[in-house]
């Protein structure tokens, strides 16, 4: 398949270039300010922008186990219609992926069925119990990108250690959900002025700080590489920052609820606002957006987590942690970042699609000669109505329900193949 795309304005190497890309077979061939090539499929990217594929680093796809939420089929689709064309998939399936037949699976759907690349992220603890080491050496020969027992947290800190000093000998970076339980509780929201008011059980800010610390102090010791799921509170970013100045292997990322939504949201009750790390006051939110643009926080991953209705439709205290992130997140952060002033357009596609694919060791995907034909192609002057029909994901799950959010995705490449064509 022979694909030219004209006329775009397009991201190439940190700026933007009216260019045209020819996509030959699974490669970008060539790109110049004027292409006379023969094409089976010529587009017609006139007044858009042309991104190279975004990467999402921290993603459920519930498959296996759960695929009444998601399945991988699913899940992909709605990755392409966000504009994804790779995926880390995190291991809290049913069972667990903590073993290598487990990683085969997963890897064999996404190239069987898949609508973007899906990379496995191994288990850290056996069932993510946080009690043995997993098969990680077998696992990371089988090609899992980084180990995490993301949605639960290893509470003992010599497990934790140990955990970061084997998966060291394979440079596996190991992925952290901050949480100790004893300060988490049964905490539902934000412990503050909001979870006073509803009358919610808050979970402590310091829930998340207290295992950032002495996760960066593990790291300091050992030399180890640490990437620091979905940061939210300013004192965490302080510490990230702090840990960088020292020379620590650490990285972070920020999710779009976490830049750009606070607690304030949950004040209706919506369980469509609850996850965590919870949605938190408005000096965290500034604290995040901040960092992201002063390079504290190095990425934006979505935290995509689905859950069926009738998981949802519940009492607040009832309704599981997370909400899906896959289709919104491009439209979101551009509609309240991007187009208000606030951060570049630059760098949301740098800490979208160059900085999670350098943290994971992951292909590099800028638009080049010779590169995978991995990329999206953007109307910013359209928009987007999130509404059910607008979801594929297989659960409906998010807060932006019911708004219409400036720019509309309209073709997503991987490997040179149309994933989402929005015709
Ligand atoms: O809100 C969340 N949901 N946070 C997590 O860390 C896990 C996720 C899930 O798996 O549902
Ligand atoms: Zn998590």
């Amino acid at each position: 398949m022979k694909t030219l795309i004209k006329n775009g304005t397009v991201y190439i190497a940190g700026k933007f270039r009216k260019q045209d890309i020819f996509l030959d077979g699974t490669q970008i061939r060539n790109i110049a300010s004027k292409l006379d090539v023969k094409a089976d499929e010529i587009i017609d990217a006139t007044g858009m922008h042309v991104f190279p594929g975004f990467v999402d680093i921290h993603a459920h796809l519930r498959d296996p186990g759960h695929t009444y939420k998601e399945d991988i089929v699913s899940g992909t689709k709605a990755a392409a219609h966000g504009g994804i064309t790779s995926v880390c998939a995190m291991p809290n399936t049913d069972p667990v992926v903590d073993n290598i037949a487990s990683v085969d699976y997963v890897q064999r759907r996404a190239k069987d069925l898949g609508s973007c690349k899906v990379y496995v992220i191994g288990a850290m603890t056996k069932k993510s119990e946080g009690l043995e080491i997993s098969e990680m050496a077998t696992m990371k020969s089988d090609g899992i990108v980084a180990v995490s027992d993301d949605g639960q947290c290893v509470q003992d800190a010599k497990i934790m250690l140990n955990c970061i000093r084997y998966a060291q000998n394979f440079d596996l970076p190991i992925i952290v959900h901050a949480e100790d339980y004893s300060l988490s509780g049964k905490g539902q929201i934000h412990s503050g002025k909001v979870s006073t008011k509803l009358g919610l059980p808050g979970l402590n800010a310091l829930a998340e700080e207290v295992i950032i610390m002495r996760d960066i102090m593990l790291a300091e010791s050992t030399g180890a590489r640490l990437h620091i799921a979905h940061i939210s509170t300013a004192k965490s970013i302080d510490l990230v920052r702090e840990a960088k100045k020292r020379g620590v292997r650490v990285t972070c990322e920020v999710t779009p609820h976490h830049l750009l939504l606070t607690d304030e949201a949950c004040l209706g009750f919506d369980t469509n606002t609850k996850m965590k790390p919870p949605l938190r006051p408005e000096h965290d939110r500034q604290a995040c957006v901040d960092a992201l643009i002063d390079g504290t926080i190095d990425c934006i991953a979505t935290d995509h987590a689905p859950h069926a209705d009738f998981e949802k439709i519940k009492e607040f205290d009832h309704a599981p942690f997370g909400v899906i992130g896959f289709e919104t997140a491009f439209v979101a952060l551009y509609h309240h970042l991007v187009k208000p002033g606030i951060v570049s357009l630059e760098r949301i596609i740098e800490a979208y699609s160059q900085a999670p694919a350098r943290i994971l060791d992951l292909p590099n995907n800028e638009i080049k000669k010779g590169n995978a034909a991995d990329l999206t192609i953007v109307d910013l002057n359209g928009e987007s109505t999130i509404d059910e029909d607008f979801i594929l994901s297989k659960s409906k799950n998010t807060p932006w329900l019911g708004h219409t959010l400036s720019g509309r995705i309209k073709y997503t490449f991987v490997d040179g193949r149309i994933t989402f064509a929005d015709r």
